[in-house]
């Protein structure tokens, strides 16, 4: 685990930033277990509120208007306390989601990075791969992956996944931020 950015003296959410298949979502809820926070997928909530999949939100709206509407469900989470939020990970191509994830106070943001074929192969594993718009369109995934890399690097902290469980990448999470959090929940 490498420590990049100064760590927030105090942790209220974590964020949780990497490509497609870095293991966000599978990290997620462990790490909200162990701190008794709520876990939250910003695809999820973006699905629900629209009541529309992410794959038709792209193919029926094009992806700029999926950028608009995710950057605004980052804006209102990070508001929330006791929060584990997993972003898309497109999510740091957009301005200003890059804007809150730099400078929404007593927020820890981790990116977990692993090498792109291991990603692609996860994701490969996982149901409906072939419904997922940005692993379909596989030209341009590697300059997609290199044009994120610098955005996901400005993280607080970067957990190498590639050979971590995600119980070992989860704890590797905890003991960095456990002696920063808020209030100590811990499990
Ligand atoms: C995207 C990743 C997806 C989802 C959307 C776009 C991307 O999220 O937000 O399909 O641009 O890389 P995951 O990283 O959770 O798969």
């Amino acid at each position: 685990m490498e420590k990049k950015a100064q760590l927030p003296v105090v942790v209220a959410r974590i964020i949780l930033v990497g490509f497609m298949g870095a293991g966000k979502s599978t990290v997620g809820p462990l790490l909200a277990q162990q701190l008794r926070w709520r876990f939250l997928d910003a695809d999820r909530v973006l699905e629900s509120l629209t009541g529309s999949s992410i794959a038709d939100i792209f193919s029926q709206q094009g992806e700029a208007a999926f950028r608009v509407r995710e950057a605004e469900i980052v804006r209102d989470l990070v508001r929330e306390q006791h929060l584990v939020l997993a972003l898309g990970g497109g999510a740091v191509e957009t301005a200003a989601v890059r804007d809150t994830l730099l400078n929404t106070p007593e927020t820890c943001v981790v990116f977990l990075k692993a090498p792109l074929d291991v990603m692609i192969s996860r994701c490969e594993q996982q149901p409906g791969a072939d419904i997922r718009p940005v692993l379909k369109d596989r030209e341009r995934l590697r300059s997609r992956f290199e044009s994120r890399l610098p955005h996901y690097l400005n993280a607080h902290l970067v957990i190498e996944t590639g050979t971590l469980s995600a119980e070992e990448t989860s704890q590797q999470i905890l003991s960095a931020v456990s002696a920063l959090l808020k209030e100590n929940t811990l499990a």
